[in-house]
């Protein structure tokens, strides 16, 4: 029998997602289709249920819905609790459980597609947000030197980190210190169109070599990496992130762990 995906979000008609599972489906003879649903704020709990009366075997949760949609879980996994936010959800015996694949799907990318361990490394994360935090709690389970985080509103920061392991810096106080780290990570949208001539933080201070990550991917290439690149930094942008935080979900659903390449083809020719 077709199972039935989903992601539910507003907006959705951009999205991406529903491309790159379909195709994951496809190639891997899985019966199955996923479809973006546009789920106003005041209609959550509703089509939460109705996609369980659907049977449908899983979703995806987009923006505005993350955190909302955690009260209608069954259950949470330790992640999505820790995060305070559901990007995946999986119908595990007629219980909604509600997970969380957009930091291991950051830290996946950023380990596989650079081809670097992060033990010993120093990062600075740009932002507070809700995807520093999960990008941030990621982190924490690997053998950094220091995850500090920098952001505009230093409260916001100073809420979650954890200070054995963590500093918070203004982001002025972070342009001066970019020498310092050897892992840079843009999670603010600053730079995302159509503001592609902002940048989040300046980067007189950043030294050759450093790793520069930023999770945007619209544009390809924000100023911020563009900057970064001349100065000889080493660039990765939002596209893998994106691809693994989708490819954890569908192993979630399936047991099966797709082609991230073939997925990170597909995004990038739509979006190129
Ligand atoms: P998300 O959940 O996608 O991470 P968010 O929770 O709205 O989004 O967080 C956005 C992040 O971008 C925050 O760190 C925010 O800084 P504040 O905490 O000070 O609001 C940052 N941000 C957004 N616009 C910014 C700007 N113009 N300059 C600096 N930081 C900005």
């Amino acid at each position: 029998m077709l199972k039935l995906f989903g992601l539910i979000g507003c907006p959705v008609h951009h999205s991406l997602s529903p491309l790159m599972h379909n195709d994951a489906f496809q190639s891997l003879h899985i019966d199955a289709h996923y479809h973006a649903f546009h789920v106003e704020p005041h209609m959550l709990k509703e089509a939460v249920e109705g996609l369980k009366a659907l049977q449908c075997a899983g979703f995806n949760v987009t923006i505005p819905h993350k955190t909302a949609v955690m009260e209608y879980m069954d259950e949470l996994d330790e992640t999505a609790k820790q995060m305070g936010a559901v990007n995946t959800v999986v119908n595990e015996n007629g219980k909604w459980v509600g997970y969380n694949t957009d930091g291991e799907g950051f830290v996946r990318a950023l380990c596989e597609q650079m081809n670097i361990e992060l033990s010993g490394a120093r990062i600075l994360i740009i932002g507070a947000g809700g995807a520093a935090r999960g990008i941030y709690f990621t982190l924490l389970k690997h053998e950094a030197a220091a995850i500090d985080v920098c952001n505009r509103t230093m409260e916001k920061a100073e809420a979650f980190i954890q200070k054995e392991r963590s500093a918070v810096y203004s982001l002025e106080q972070a342009e001066e210190r970019l020498g310092a780290y050897d892992i840079i990570i843009n999670t603010t949208s600053v730079g995302m169109y159509p503001h592609v001539d902002t940048m989040p933080i300046s980067l007189q201070t950043l030294k050759t070599g450093t790793i520069v990550s930023d999770i945007i991917y619209n544009p390809l290439m924000t100023k911020f990496l563009q900057e970064a690149k001349e100065k000889g930094a080493r660039v990765q942008n939002g596209v893998g992130m994106f691809v693994y935080q989708g490819a954890l979900a569908f192993e979630k659903w399936t047991g099966i762990f797709p082609n991230t390449k073939r997925m990170e083809q597909l995004v990038i020719q739509q979006l190129g």
